[in-house]
């Protein structure tokens, strides 16, 4: 029988660290067993102002994590957001001419490295390739081609990359907080493999992670990434509106949100006054609900607005029959599901982590979407040994890949 495999996440968010010790069973169940959260210092909208504010936080995450679970942490899977991402589309084909044959993962792995090639590598590290589709002969399209006959074979991939200097400013924050990185995976892919039911997944989704500082986008549609962006407008702007309109200070906006907010004015029964200790004066002031929930449905709309367009720009705004799933900390506000209907015109739920056991009644919440995901993926896409410490080693599909193209190479 197997045995099990421990695991760590750490989600460095903009507003806070997680690090998650999870026990993967001899059949693959997750169970967390430790948990560490920190509030994270030194990031706005998703790129790090201050390294060593951010390797403060990731260390008390990880204290805490081996404090609770008795487990000590040296390595970890990692999650990659912000600005600093870009994602492309590439297709890539192999013609056998007349020779039909039987697809097989060599060939997988030909058209993965052609995809490699057409990426600058002076510029961009790449994190992710996801096979979206396969076309055989021009006609059939498939998930997984292997054991097909065909005479040509065409792959769709979604590449995900970042900047080299970013990457590695970001590998060394977290190599400075004791950690070896396993993998990277990107906060949208770790929340989507989180929060997702098949069926939607198959239907054509619209995945958000609206957290403190960026907005994550997934499209998925036919079980596969379709589209995967990053806004960076957050909750922690909406508190920001708050304390420039009422002229408080950010922390009484935030405390103020959190008590009083909604997304939307449609749902204030009546109206309530709300007192403020404004910035410079002895007294204390009154505003409306009505205006705090009005700030925050502006902003809230605007994010909605700004991810519709975009998916409309792509051609997927008409594709996601499955409807719109939110998550993220801003998930939480009341009335969040209201707002995003009245923007997408489609169904709308709260998505919170599942396929998980183990301190749910503090994990059963929207913001901790990315850290169950990141070991989700791990666990679907990777191997899960965890005495790899090369992140070269194992760091993506491609590397799987082409390790397999060099062992069956080597067999000749
Ligand atoms: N009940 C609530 N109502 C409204 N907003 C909330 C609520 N709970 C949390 N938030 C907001 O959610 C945000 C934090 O979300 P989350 O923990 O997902 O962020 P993060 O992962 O640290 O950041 P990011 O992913 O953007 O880097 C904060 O702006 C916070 O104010
Ligand atoms: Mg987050």
């Amino acid at each position: 029988m197997k045995k099990n495999s421990i695991l760590v996440s750490i989600d460095v968010g903009t507003s806070k660290t997680t690090a998650l010790v999870g026990d993967f069973d001899e059949v693959g169940e997750l169970n967390i067993v430790g948990l560490g959260i920190s509030e994270t210092e030194g990031i706005e909208k998703g790129t790090i102002i201050n390294p060593n504010s951010v390797v403060k936080s990731i260390k008390k995450a990880l204290k805490d994590a081996e404090k609770v679970s008795g487990v000590g942490i040296n390595s970890a899977v990692v999650n990659l957001s912000g600005p600093n991402l870009e994602y492309q589309n590439i297709s890539e084909s192999l013609t056998f001419g007349t020779n039909q044959k039987e697809i097989d993962e060599v060939d997988i792995a030909l058209l993965i490295e052609k995809v490699e090639e057409k990426i600058n590598k002076d510029q961009y590290k790449i994190i992710h390739i996801i096979p979206k589709r396969y076309i055989l002969d021009d006609e059939n399209e498939v998930l997984d081609p292997k054991g097909f006959i065909a005479s040509k074979i065409v792959g769709e991939f979604h590449v995900i990359l970042i900047k080299n200097n970013s990457y590695i400013n970001f590998k060394r924050v977290i190599e400075a907080s004791g950690v070896n990185v396993l993998n990277f995976v990107v906060n949208p892919v770790a929340s989507a493999m989180a929060t997702l039911y098949q069926e939607e997944k198959d239907m054509g989704v619209l995945l958000l992670d609206i957290g403190g500082g960026t907005t994550d986008i997934a499209v998925l549609k036919d079980s596969s990434f379709e589209f995967v962006g990053n806004i960076p407008i957050g909750g922690n702007r909406i508190t920001l509106d708050i304390a420039h309109r009422f002229r408080i200070p950010k922390e009484e906006a935030e405390e103020l949100k959190l008590e009083y907010g909604l997304a939307t004015v449609d749902a204030l029964i009546e109206d309530m006054e709300i007192e403020i200790n404004q910035i410079g004066s002895e007294d204390t002031a009154t505003i409306s609900q009505y205006e705090l929930v009005d700030t925050i449905e502006a902003r809230l709309e605007e994010i909605f607005s700004l991810v519709k367009k975009e998916i409309e720009a792509v051609g997927f705004l008409d594709k996601i029959n499955g409807g719109v799933v939110i998550t993220g900390g801003v998930a939480n506000t009341p009335y969040i599901k209201e707002l995003a209907y009245r923007v997408f015109n489609t169904d709308v739920r709260i998505g919170k982590p599942k396929d998980y056991r183990g301190f749910s009644d503090r994990l059963n919440s929207p913001e901790f979407s990315t850290s169950i995901g990141i070991l989700l993926f791990k666990r679907n896409y990777f191997s899960l040994k965890t005495n790899s410490t090369s992140l070269e080693k194992e760091s993506d599909i491609l590397n799987i890949f082409k390790t397999l193209v060099e062992k069956i190479k080597s067999l000749f």
